[in-house]
């Protein structure tokens, strides 16, 4: 599988779904969160109101000020002013308590809590009441109500990082995973759509939407694989069967032509129609090889064919005929033999009808090349400077009986190179036609090289 770049990630849709949650949870855990947190601060702040409306109470009930007074100068001594104040400001101007007061003008209160060792927040819920003409004030720490928020912050980073962390790497584990599945599938559709019907696609156990796809596809080759033999089948059928009687018209033809009494006129037309059934015999028979070829032809016949033998001598043979034609035909080969694995006389032939393509949809003058080029990937390649085939019909002449626009007069049945692609794919080997500019150059690259020296 190829390596997943983050734009592709970001596309993919387990990324998404995972992202997606992860927000979800995250406005959900903060919407829970903000709330509890409001509901423990209010129960908190009630809860300190009524501890100290109850202190306020509880003090209310000294029979006198001085009383009073000694109830808070008692209490204050083992009170910490940093969690609770308690001071009162008797009428005569004395301060009992854990606190300083004094009294300002127009009945203004100074209040000193002292210096604040500690640094800790200092701010206090109070509550201020007149007794026997003096001031109470009983007063408490907020800090637990401040410590809060802060506690609340940090369990929600505790509880939702993690979250967010172990949710965006499943969503990436899980993308690849699909990732590579879906590969799997465009993978084996690539292969069908390029002519491949044994292309298949390995069960994928576990991914039960793309598995059913997976499946899908499958039957899918099956059916086409099927489909596709059995209309091999019919023309090979075909081929085979009219083949026979045509013979056996060419025969008659011959008779024809030579029989007693025939006016010249007819012995010509006979002739003509012989050649003619000549031909039609001639495509049956490419018909039936090419059938033969792609229906698997043993590959055990394979034996070590060297190719720069097979250049040479094709070139030799078609030497005369392009010199006829006005045409050069040149030989480039390595020094030593290129050994694959392979049919020599199929190899001939297809080399055969390369050649003879360059001579026949070339015009005179033109230069024809093979090429051979060894290594551990052999390269055996024609080339021309004749008019070439345009990118787009490239594909279109490999197929049975097509031919271009252009050849319609140039003999020939339009399964020459149909017959070099079904040779090509029984050797492995990748046939590519390209522009030689000017002409057309053809390739057949062999992938698996014979060990043997
Ligand atoms: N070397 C070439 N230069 C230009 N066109 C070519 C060449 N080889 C093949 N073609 C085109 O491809 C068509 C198919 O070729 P082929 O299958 O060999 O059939 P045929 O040669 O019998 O026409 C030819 O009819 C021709 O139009
Ligand atoms: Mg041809």
């Amino acid at each position: 599988m190829a390596r997943l770049g983050l734009p592709a990630l970001r596309r993919s849709t387990p990324v998404r779904l995972a992202a997606f949650l992860v927000a979800l949870f995250a406005c959900v855990s903060l919407l829970s969160f903000g709330v509890t947190y409001l509901v423990i601060r209010n129960r908190l702040e009630t809860g300190m109101r009524a501890d100290l409306e109850q202190t306020m109470a509880g003090f209310s009930a000294a029979p006198s000020a001085s009383a009073l007074a000694a109830l808070i100068a008692n209490q204050g001594a083992v009170t910490d002013p940093s969690q609770r104040i308690l001071t009162y400001l008797a009428p005569n101007g004395q301060v009992f308590g854990n606190v300083a007061l004094s009294r300002g003008p127009e009945g203004f209160l100074y209040i000193d809590l002292g210096p604040n060792p500690t640094g800790a927040r200092r701010d206090y819920l109070g509550l201020a009441g007149n007794f026997f003409g003096g001031q109470l004030i009983v007063a408490a720490n907020r800090a637990p109500v401040t410590a809060l928020a802060a506690t609340f912050l940090d369990v929600l980073l505790a509880s939702l990082l993690p979250t967010i962390v172990i949710a965006i790497g499943g969503g990436l584990y899980l993308a690849r995973r699909s990732r590579a599945r879906v590969d799997r599938i465009v993978a084996t559709l690539d292969r069908l759509s390029s002519g491949d019907l044994t292309a298949r696609v390995v069960p994928m156990p576990g991914a039960h939407d793309l598995a059913a796809i997976g499946e899908g596809v499958n039957r899918l080759a099956v059916r086409q694989e099927a489909a596709t033999e059995a209309l091999r089948q019919v023309s090979a059928d075909i081929a085979h069967d009219l083949k026979t009687p045509i013979q056996r018209l060419a025969v008659q033809l011959d008779r024809l032509a030579a029989a007693e009494g025939m006016p010249e006129t007819g012995a010509a037309l006979a002739a003509e129609a012989r050649e003619e059934a000549a031909r039609i015999v001639g495509t049956f028979q490419s018909l039936l090889q090419i059938a033969q070829i792609e229906g698997g032809s043993p590959k055990a016949r394979f034996v070590p064919v060297d190719l720069a033998e097979v250049a040479r001598t094709f070139a030799e043979i078609y030497e005369p005929a392009a010199d006829d034609a006005g045409q050069s035909l040149t030989l480039h080969l390595p020094g030593g033999p290129v050994t694959v694995q392979g049919d020599r006389s199929l190899l001939g032939q297809a080399l055969a009808n390369l050649i003879e393509n360059a001579l026949r949809h070339t015009p005179p003058g033109s230069r024809i090349a093979v090429t051979l080029h060894g290594g551990a990937q052999p390269v055996l390649e024609v080339a021309d400077t004749g008019p070439g085939i345009p990118a787009d019909e490239r594909q279109n002449v490999l197929r049975r009986l097509y031919r271009l626009e252009r050849s319609r007069t140039t003999p020939g049945s339009g399964l020459g190179l149909a017959l070099v692609a079904a040779i090509a794919d029984l050797h492995g080997a990748a046939l590519t036609l390209d522009d030689a500019a000017p002409g057309l150059v053809v390739r057949l690259a062999f992938g698996r090289p014979d060990g043997a020296p």
